[in-house]
């Protein structure tokens, strides 16, 4: 099952995926692909996009894992923004491939840190923690609501 760079002509069948996974459960929110391709039009067209693919061997996408590198003193780091494997496929290895070809992209690029944001009691967490990550101790993830 091929893993490759993600490029801007992925990115339709990248959001058209996204919008499938994150409707479904444990997410539920209401993407559409239109939504969903907004927002990964975003981080393909913000400084520093690194992005992988994979796809079936005919060709469909099967999953991806995008972010974005940023400086931070005298080094890189890289904000993971989003991953996702198509809800047929999961737990069949390919998140673990396309995170461990993402990592091999960034240790090219010297990249001191990976971090995420996601939710603390979602089934990705273990996943997440099963490649290394490690909640924060000494940082909080802030947010506040507006109303309009
Ligand atoms: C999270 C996700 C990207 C993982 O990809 P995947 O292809 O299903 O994961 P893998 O098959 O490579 O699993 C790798 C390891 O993580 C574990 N894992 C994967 N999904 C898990 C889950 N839902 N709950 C607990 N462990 C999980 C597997 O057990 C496996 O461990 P093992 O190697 O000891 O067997 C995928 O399940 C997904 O898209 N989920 C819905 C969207 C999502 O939550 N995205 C991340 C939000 S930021």
């Amino acid at each position: 099952m091929p893993t490759k760079r993600l490029e801007q002509r992925d990115l339709e069948a990248c959001a058209a995926l996204f919008a499938q996974v994150f409707s479904a459960e444990p997410w539920s929110e209401p993407w559409g692909v239109d939504g969903a391709l907004a927002r990964l039009e975003h981080f393909h067209a913000s400084p520093g996009f690194v992005g992988m693919l994979s796809t079936s061997d005919k060709g469909d996408v099967t999953g991806f894992v995008l972010g974005n590198l940023e400086p931070y003193l005298d080094c890189q780091l890289f904000y993971l923004r989003e991953m996702c494997v198509a809800s047929h496929r999961q737990g069949q290895g390919i998140g673990s491939r396309l995170y461990q070809a993402l990592e091999r992209e960034l240790v090219e690029r010297d990249v001191r840190a990976v971090y995420l944001a996601t939710g603390r009691d979602i089934p990705a967490a273990g996943f997440y923690q099963g490649l290394g990550f490690r909640c924060s101790e000494s940082m909080a993830f802030y947010a506040k609501g507006l109303k309009g």
